[in-house]
């Protein structure tokens, strides 16, 4: 995909952030992450579960502050209290937590007075799984409009910086594909776009640089035509760690196809043992 005039133009970045490291008491959830945004760019920020989008996000978005490290907002170094703060600046944020709320109560809620019932015999009982399966669903169409309406009016209030965070991950294909559809409406008006996904060809659709994480350290910042997809994947399946997987597994079925060891030869006695 070229590049578009805007990003061709400003060589100034939006965002940048140098250095950022964020500690949780003993987690480190991010080290060293150096990071920029430049308007009309969809940077796709990818990496594993816990591996720390979020907290990188919620730095961008005001929610933390970060331990370490400079973080600047069209060349001017900023220090944001509070997500009200961030979105004055032009910093939009949807976060990931939006459909993440205690299932069971919003259920009943649901259908307080017209639960849907089951029949053991001469019994009914509320049908806690289809109540469940039919508030899950409704909330998720909930979330994918509240997602709708946050992109729009981020555009529509004239944002600079549009955060998404995971928007495509419980959506189907033609959903997803909405979702898409609006990431590239925006940078087409100019704003910086940080789209947050698990999923590689969500990403790969719409991005111009994609930065990878894992375990709270950056792999670095590719853009689309230096790099492949498959790369991506296994760099967000941490390389390294499945190389040393492989050679652990290995040794272990050397091991285990060898003689027993002295502790299975405890464990096969102490077996028999207790069968007789
Ligand atoms: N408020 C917090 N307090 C303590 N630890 C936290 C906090 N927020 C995040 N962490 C830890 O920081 C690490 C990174 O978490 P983060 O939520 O940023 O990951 P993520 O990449 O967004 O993961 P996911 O793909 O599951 O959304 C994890 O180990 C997490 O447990
Ligand atoms: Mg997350």
């Amino acid at each position: 995909m070229a590049i578009s005039q805007t990003t061709e133009k400003s060589n100034e970045p939006i965002i940048e952030l140098q250095g950022i490291d964020k500690v949780f008491g003993k987690v480190t959830a991010l080290q060293d992450i150096s990071f920029k945004l430049f308007p009309g760019e969809v940077h796709c920020l990818l990496g594993d579960n816990g591996a720390g989008k979020s907290t990188l996000i919620k730095i961008l978005s005001g929610v933390h502050r970060p331990t370490r490290g400079e973080f600047r907002f069209l060349n001017g170094p900023v220090e944001l209290d509070s997500p009200r703060q961030a979105l004055d600046l032009g910093i939009a944020t949807v976060f990931q937590d939006l459909a993440m709320l205690p299932l069971m109560s919003i259920t009943r809620n649901f259908f307080l007075g017209r639960e849907p019932k089951k029949t053991f015999g001469p019994i009914k009982v509320f049908d806690s799984a289809s109540a469940e399966k039919t508030t899950t669903e409704e909330l998720r169409k909930i979330g994918i409009r509240l997602r709708e309406v946050a992109i729009a009016r981020a555009v529509y209030f004239g944002a600079k910086v549009l955060i998404l965070d995971e928007p495509t991950s419980a959506l189907g294909v033609k959903e997803a594909a909405v979702v898409l559809k609006y990431v590239v409406q925006s940078k087409a008006k100019g704003i910086g776009v940080i789209f947050i996904t698990h999923n590689v060809h969500h990403a790969w659709a719409v991005g111009d640089t994609f930065t990878v994480l894992n375990r709270g350290r950056s792999y670095g910042t590719f853009r689309k035509a230096d790099t492949h997809r498959e790369n991506l994947l296994q760099m967000m399946a941490g390389g390294e760690e499945l190389d040393e997987l492989a050679v652990e597994l290995d040794l272990i079925a050397k091991r285990d196809s060898g003689p027993m060891s002295e502790l299975e030869h405890r464990v096969a006695e102490d077996l028999e043992a207790k069968d007789n």
